[in-house]
């Protein structure tokens, strides 16, 4: 079956880079991806699957029907996206869209689903059960997935799996990892308020430009102190505003951050535990404050059965010295994990460095480019997989 798979996948090769090219050409923002979505709709439907267009927005829902009675359904997610960075790269295929760049390879997941759909399309008899695939709008602002989650995109899923490329795996190889892959990300907005006055009399007001100083400070020294430090905590303040002039004391500062973790527990106790800081620190000088605390996307968690199932395929396509088991987790985040809170699943990373190069760079640079031989890797190891996912443990 792998060697009729890779066969299939071959022989696509040449539209799939086709598809890349095209997508890549026409990158669109999120939750604008109307021209990719059409597109994705149009190569679905004539694979022959049932197509639903419009869910979670411009996302898009391909169904395969497989031949057996099995009731599990298994889903593959992509995501369709870009960013709006002004590509600075040579390529031919290079965007067309002023300021807007495939910067984070989402152009080569949408391929390698619509590759995984049209692989498995042609073997659907060796399917007993159904797949669906997901093409979301809007994961880099992490709303696509609640978005498709919301639609009903994960009624009846059994399971569902994912890939990310990955630029410092050489294409070719691919990385799984156990456990936390990502981190949750969620967003903080302080605000600090003081009183206003003279600059050269701080004694008659409340200084909120100092005080926002001291959190930030407390903030960062008590994550050493009181934080679990084999439990990551990363807060970042990263952006600060306060102040009219040189001369007058500010009244008023907002401070805007975002907070990373990978336990839950951690997790559940950060907003009380910065509120308290914030607190503290506030009561001191006098300041009132105010805490907003939003959780945003949660850690991705991949599942032990079915990443052992991922790297098992993959390594019977490419060898064992092509597939890394990741020894860490990244603090960057990832809305896969909303799929996962409805049913457990697994994402892989996918290598599309250029292994004769000394410097790939990295996703969300102007420069990012990937090997396309990597396409092929992702369709195989991801119809595999599939393919596994019925015929290892029936
Ligand atoms: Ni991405």
């Amino acid at each position: 079956m792998l060697t009729r798979i890779k066969d299939l996948a071959t022989k696509l090769a040449p539209r799939l880079i086709e598809i890349r090219r095209h997508i890549h050409s026409h990158p669109e923002l999120s939750g604008q991806e109307y021209q990719t979505s059409a597109f994705v709709s149009g190569v679905l439907s004539s694979s022959g699957l049932h197509v639903q267009e419009g869910v979670g927005k411009t996302g898009v829902i391909g169904e395969l029907q497989g031949t057996g009675k099995d009731e599990r359904l298994l889903a593959i997610r992509t995501d369709m996206d870009a960013l709006p960075i002004v590509e600075r790269t040579a390529l031919e295929f290079a965007s067309r869209s002023q300021g807007i760049m495939h910067a984070c390879g989402h152009d080569v997941h949408t391929t390698v689903g619509l590759g995984t759909a049209m692989v498995l399309s042609q073997m659907a008899e060796e399917l007993p059960g159904r797949v669906r695939f997901l093409f979301q709008a809007a994961e880099e602002i992490a709303q696509g997935a609640s978005w498709m989650v919301n639609d009903g995109a994960m009624d009846e899923v059994s399971n569902i799996l994912s890939l990310h490329v990955f630029p410092s795996i050489p294409a070719g190889s691919i990385g799984v990892r156990y456990g936390a892959l990502t981190a949750a990300a969620d967003d903080l907005e302080i605000i600090i308020i003081g009183e206003s006055g003279h600059g050269a009399r701080p004694h008659e007001a409340i200084d909120a430009i100092w005080i926002a100083s001291q959190v930030i400070t407390t903030l960062q020294q008590a994550i050493s102190r009181t934080q679990n430090p084999l439990r990551p905590v990363v807060l970042s303040i990263g952006k600060i505003e306060g102040g009219r002039a040189p001369n007058v004391i500010a009244d008023k500062v907002q401070l805007l951050g975002t907070v990373r973790s990978l336990h839950p527990e951690t997790r559940a106790n950060l907003p009380n535990w910065i509120e308290k800081i914030v607190a503290n620190v506030c009561n001191s000088y006098g300041a009132k404050y105010q805490v907003n605390y939003r959780q945003g996307v949660p850690s991705v968690q991949n599942d032990y059965f079915l990443t052992q199932l991922l790297q098992s395929s993959a390594e019977e396509a490419w060898g064992s010295d092509r597939v890394q088991v990741l020894p860490e987790p990244s603090l960057g985040a990832e809305d896969f994990s909303v799929y996962l809170e409805k049913a457990p699943g697994s994402m892989f990373r996918l290598g599309v460095g250029f292994r004769d190069r000394v410097l790939n760079y990295p996703l969300h640079h102007p420069l990012f480019e990937v090997d396309e031989s990597a396409i092929i890797t992702g369709v195989v190891t991801m119809a595999y997989t599939v393919y596994k996912y019925w015929h290892q443990n029936c």
